[in-house]
């Protein structure tokens, strides 16, 4: 269970300022300050925040098999970043990471990106905008894109033979509407925390370590209902959005006998790669990210009844069609006094379920977007044009692997799926999010070590680029 940590808060560490010290031994201070949550992540999802402030104060645990943010409760905020790469150089790469992780580290703690110094004539290794705040169990997810392993033709940093072959390119889908400049990455980092401004600081921190080795790409924010944890948030259609999801429990004993996986699956079923994978991707998982802008405006005008056949649930409760409540089974035969389906054919959870992609699933954790209005053309009737919401679902799914999960699902659903016609998918990508570390590892660290060596690597020093970057007296 995630607990408080007053020493390592950003309070605590201000407390601290002008102290030399703190100034000097970043490496020992940053590897006591990764707690081992080894044991939580087997118990799978976390228990959401009961603390005080509000869950505020509560930390999530950095090290562990598995990258918080992925079966980590839902925070209510995210700030996502796909970065370029821009360095020639395969250890300024791994620097990277090393920064990287020694920064998340210490931000999910609760502490500035890297210890401040007392120079006021130099910039700030912290930009400082969460100073005072509480950790508010901030997750840093960190992918690689598959231009991380080969970029224009390129094996520009001798990866390309390490490439998962989960790690596909996304192949085109009926009706993408893919801008470039809000699509794909070499890099991703999520950051999530119940408050905004603890997500937004620490990508900013990230970005701010990168410079000179890789430049952001396309950012998204993200939120989520603040609803009671125990409930299912809303997302901007009215509807409960993410009931029908693999849930934390180890593969049912009586699965390999009888062949047949239970619904939902668990995360190791579903979510964590495991031997299938190179050795830096186990406990690992393939994301897709896709910002999904959605017609409000449309949907606003549509009938309550045709919404709820168009998802296959019911608006108020959640439950399927037919259904009473929110967790009842979805029967997807069930039929009404003509015998017609009382999901319908393309409704779609009918689409979307398990039972109808030959068992296929993946773990949801998706968030809402509002970013203003701009002028849209619709794709649908009444084919309206003009200034129309910017907002939607900043979808993520996280799997095994995606060609058997997002891709086997999606592609069908791209064509048939009656929610198409109010949602439009307009960027997103597929990033290879490695294993979690434990103290003392930077994140991909195996990854490198297989291409580079483990001497070549160990002899990286986390030392910022840029000389106003963050860190510039860290050592990992
Ligand atoms: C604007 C876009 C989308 C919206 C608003 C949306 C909304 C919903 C809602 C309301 C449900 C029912 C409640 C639940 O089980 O969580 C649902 C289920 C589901 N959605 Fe979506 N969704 C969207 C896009 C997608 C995409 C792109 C996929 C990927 C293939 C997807 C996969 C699923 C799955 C797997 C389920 C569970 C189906 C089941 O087994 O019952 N959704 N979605």
């Amino acid at each position: 269970m995630a607990g408080r940590c007053p020493m390592s808060s950003r309070r605590g560490f201000l407390a601290a300022l002008g102290s030399a010290a703190a100034a000097a031994g970043a490496g020992p201070q940053v590897r006591a300050a990764i707690p081992d949550n080894s044991a939580k992540a087997e118990r799978g999802i976390t228990p959401p925040s009961q603390g005080e402030g509000h869950g505020r104060a509560l930390i999530e645990p950095f090290a562990g098999d598995h990258q918080g943010g992925i079966a980590t409760a839902l925070q209510s905020h995210t700030y996502m970043l796909a970065f370029d790469l821009t360095t020639k150089s395969v250890e300024d790469v791994v620097r990277l990471m090393k920064l990287w992780t020694l920064a998340a580290a210490r931000m999910t703690a609760g502490e500035t990106a890297a210890p401040l110094d007392t120079d006021r004539s130099a910039p700030a290794a912290d930009s400082g905008d969460a100073l005072g705040l509480a950790p508010a169990r901030l997750t840093v997810t960190f992918g690689f894109g598959p231009g991380l392993f080969m970029s224009a033709e390129q094996d520009r940093y001798g990866l390309a033979a390490y490439r998962p072959e989960a790690l596909v390119d996304l192949p085109p889908f009926t009706g993408d509407q893919l801008q470039e400049a809000r699509t794909g990455g070499d890099l991703s980092v999520q950051a999530c925390a119940d408050d905004p401004q603890v997500a937004f600081h620490a990508a900013r921190q990230l970005a701010r370590l990168a410079q000179g080795i890789a430049q952001i790409r396309w950012a998204q924010t993200g939120f989520a209902a603040n609803f009671a944890a125990e409930e299912t948030p809303r997302n901007l259609m009215g509807f409960k959005d993410g009931t029908q999801n693999p849930i934390a429990r180890k593969p049912l004993e009586k699965t390999a006998e009888t062949g047949v996986r239970s619904n939902p699956g668990s995360l190791e079923d579903v979510v964590w790669v495991a031997e299938e994978g190179p050795d830096w991707m186990q406990g690992g998982s393939y994301m897709v990210v896709r910002r999904i802008r959605i017609a409000l405006e449309h949907w606003d005008a549509t009938p309550v009844d045709f919404q709820e056949e168009t998802i296959g649930r019911h608006k108020d409760s959640g439950a399927p069609i037919g259904g009473t409540s929110e967790f009842d089974p979805l029967d997807l035969d069930a039929t009404d006094a003509d015998g017609n389906p009382l999901i319908a054919e393309h409704a779609h959870v009918r689409m979307a379920a398990a039972a109808s992609n030959d068992g296929a699933e993946m773990l949801r954790r998706s968030y809402s977007y509002n970013d203003g209005v701009s002028f849209t053309a619709e794709r649908w009737p009444p084919w309206r044009q003009g200034m129309m919401y910017d907002a939607g679902l900043l979808f993520m799914c996280y799997q095994r692997d995606p060609r058997t999960s997002f891709i086997k699902i999606f592609g069908p659903m791209s064509q048939f799926d009656m929610l198409n016609q109010y949602a439009t998918h307009v960027g997103g990508g597929l990033f290879a999010c490695p294993g979690g570390v434990r103290p003392g590892e930077f994140i991909g660290q195996k990854l490198f070590e297989a291409a580079l060596g483990t001497t070549a690597v160990a002899a990286v020093e986390a030392k910022p680029l840029a000389p106003h970057a963050a860190g510039d007296k860290t050592r990992y």
